[in-house]
């Protein structure tokens, strides 16, 4: 499996506080089955770190995790909490989007009803293709937002969590309306250090819900795009 979305990266936001607990993360995602692993660390304040810093403490963390005998392959994005200066911070290459692609892991408010598709038709505008993250947490959007999302070019993640109705069934009701529609391309872990993660067992459930070929999209062939 492919992991686009995760807090496994050190000292940049609330995924973990150590090293040590990251690669303890990382070995976590390869028990799970997961061989690569996209670091996705926020950019929501307080969480502000930019993208030169963020390469910098990528490298250096990728040097120390392979020391540590991490063998799954990894990649650095970030989830970008959208306001009215992502897409000039993004123009002005302060951002990173996934893995120096045009692909953007985009968060909105879960508690405040935000203009989603309005962003997605922004961000598209500009050549990135935005991928918005754990919808299944954005109550206010309706199946019919999720197709209109889709229709303008966006793509859709969900957490293995929220598969697992973690920590909210409604969370599951939610994806498995949209498994069904067939409007979810990513499912993945967003683990933190303090969080369990799911992935394994997500996998599981859609592919005893949806079928194999379900599973192997959500969980490792779509994602391809984002790594090769
Ligand atoms: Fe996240």
């Amino acid at each position: 499996m492919t992991d686009i979305h995760s807090h496994a990266l050190p000292f940049v936001d609330d995924g973990s506080e150590s090293k040590e607990d990251s690669v303890a993360m990382l070995k976590e995602e390869e028990a799970q089955g997961v061989k690569n692993v996209i670091l996705t660390p926020h950019y929501r304040p307080p969480f502000l770190k930019e993208k030169a810093e963020l390469s910098d403490r990528f490298e250096e963390f990728k040097a120390f995790a392979k020391e540590k005998g991490v063998e799954a392959n990894l990649f650095l994005g970030q989830e970008i909490y959208v306001t009215d200066e992502t897409l000039p911070l993004l123009k002005e290459d302060r951002l990173l989007t996934v893995n120096g692609t045009k692909y953007v892991l985009a968060e909105f408010s879960a508690t405040h009803r935000s203009d989603v598709t309005e962003a997605v038709y922004a961000l598209t505008l500009e050549g990135y293709i935005p991928i918005v993250a754990h919808i299944e947490r954005y109550s206010y959007l309706t199946v019919a937002d999720a197709k209109e999302i889709k229709s303008l070019g966006g793509l859709i993640q969900v957490n293995a969590a929220s598969v697992m109705a973690k920590p909210r069934t409604e969370y599951r009701k939610r994806v498995k309306k949209l498994v069904k529609a067939g409007l979810v391309d990513f499912v993945a872990s967003d683990v933190h250090f303090v969080r369990k993660n799911y992935m394994k067992e997500a996998y599981g459930y859609i592919k005893r819900k949806f079928g194999e070929e379900t599973a192997e999209k959500l969980f490792v062939s779509n994602a391809k795009k984002l790594t090769e």
